[in-house]
């Protein structure tokens, strides 16, 4: 392979010459550079749009789109779209939510949807002075932003709140704004930008301008001006509950009840061991994951934000809660995120429009609903399996199918191959054998 070097105006190719400077640089065969030129769309208008979401793009990658029905939410039914390449996890959540219909559904809430910005700066000059000074100049700051903030609070928006925290006890000379936001059905994130790199700005003038007129000695930096991502006031609390008998059905060997309470041991297994609170709470985002995926939302900044609250009380733990309550099982899941229903790709990407046409037109809170109705379907469904039969079970019929499809087996070769693997490991390798067996 020839020496990789630095590569200048990379980002100036064409599409056809990044490909050809890769084909060369790395001797790539011809089936690699098939793979790629095969997973551009056929329709230029829409390869243009999905290649401007990024940059240096050369193709697409694809994860397959599905859809998990049967969600019964606060009374209302779903089909919730998935964007997901891991096996199981759709049909899990469908398995699930059929279930939870059948016992009233999912009750789902959300407590609050307050964004957060900061804006971080440092002041080398007297503590008490900045903060004797900030509440005389919060309103005229509040007001300089009004060209970016009246249309947000036309639709029910804007800024709630903006605090100096004095955080020198951190960091020699480190201040802040902390920002409170509504953003309606934006997930907000250029809005709140845009707010706070102008709020950065008049900041620092009146900081200067004041200083120099009292005569004050110290110096003003802005550090940074950005959302976070952690927004502990932005949240999402989602349940099921039904009689502990009706759980008699996932295991023959467990009654209801015992069922029920290796469920609630499993999710206290998850409430105190970290090693397990991140697997349980991935399960979790298994099912939010693929939903945020497909409404077109950022779903670094939903995981960012879930697994920061769930470290919220200073110790990693589990986002969902499970118990029982006399005879009734009740499980809960309660996270922290920010997403939305307008703006960025969720109608920049075609099918995210279309998974919000399916999910009927929610506002941002009710998303928040559906994704975290998902979070907990998934979950079930994962903490069901590990605690009956494991999760190998369901995940090796998957797979088995998957390759048997890949070798074009015929229908009754499925039939005969699954009842042949039930009880054993499967390899590609031993299903090609079987197969030509
Ligand atoms: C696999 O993607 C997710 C699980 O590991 C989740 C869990 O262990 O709860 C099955």
């Amino acid at each position: 392979m020839p020496q990789q070097k630095a590569v200048p105006g990379f980002s100036k190719l064409t599409a056809e010459e990044k490909i050809r400077w890769l084909r060369d640089t790395f001797d790539l065969p011809d089936e690699y550079i098939s793979d790629i030129h095969a997973h551009l769309h056929n329709d230029p208008r829409l390869q243009e749009l999905y290649g401007e979401f990024s940059e240096n793009t050369i193709s697409n990658f694809f994860i397959p789109y599905g859809l998990a029905p049967n969600f019964l939410i606060n009374g209302k039914w779903y089909v919730v779209p998935f964007a997901i390449e891991e096996s199981s996890v759709v049909a899990a959540a469908s398995q699930a939510a059929k279930f939870w219909s059948a016992h009233g559904g999912f009750k789902a809430e959300v407590a609050d949807a307050v964004k957060v910005g900061q804006v971080h700066f440092y002041w080398t000059g007297n503590r008490e002075w900045l903060s004797d000074l900030f509440p005389g100049i919060k309103d005229d700051l509040t007001g300089s932003l009004l060209p970016l903030t009246r249309s947000m609070e036309k639709r029910g928006g804007g800024i709630l709140d903006m605090q100096l925290l004095d955080k020198t006890g951190d960091l020699d000379n480190y201040y802040q704004i902390f920002v409170k936001f509504r953003t309606a059905n934006a997930m907000g994130a250029n809005f709140i930008n845009s707010v706070l790199e102008a709020l950065a700005k008049n900041l620092k003038e009146h900081v200067d301008k004041k200083a120099a007129a009292d005569n004050i000695p110290g110096a003003m930096e802005i550090s940074m001006a950005i959302l976070s991502n952690y927004t502990p006031e932005c949240v999402v609390k989602v349940s099921v509950e039904a009689g502990v008998e009706t759980m008699d059905k996932f295991s023959g060997e467990l009654t209801g009840m015992q069922f029920a309470e290796k469920f609630v041991r499993a999710t206290e297994i998850a409430r105190c061991d970290t090693y397990r609170a991140v697997t349980h709470n991935k399960g979790i985002f298994n099912g939010m994951d693929g939903v945020v995926i497909a409404t077109g939302n950022d779903f670094r900044a939903v995981e960012a934000c879930g697994h920061a609250y769930a470290a919220r009380n200073n110790k990693y733990s589990s986002l969902s809660h499970a118990e029982i309550n006399g005879s009734i099982f009740h499980f809960e899941l309660e996270t922290a995120m920010a997403v939305g229903t307008v703006g960025g790709l969720t109608t920049g990407h075609p099918l995210a429009r279309t998974s919000l046409k399916i999910l009927q037109e929610p506002d941002a809170e009710e998303l928040m609903m559906v994704i975290a109705a998902a979070g907990l379907a998934n979950n079930f469904s994962a903490v069901r399996s590990l605690i009956t039969s494991g999760i190998q079970q369901g995940h090796m019929k998957m797979h088995l199918t998957n390759i048997l499809r890949q070798l074009g087996a015929d229908e009754n070769q499925k039939k005969e191959a699954l009842e042949y693997f039930s009880n054993k490991t499967v390899s590609f390798a031993d299903v090609k054998k079987f197969l030509a067996k």
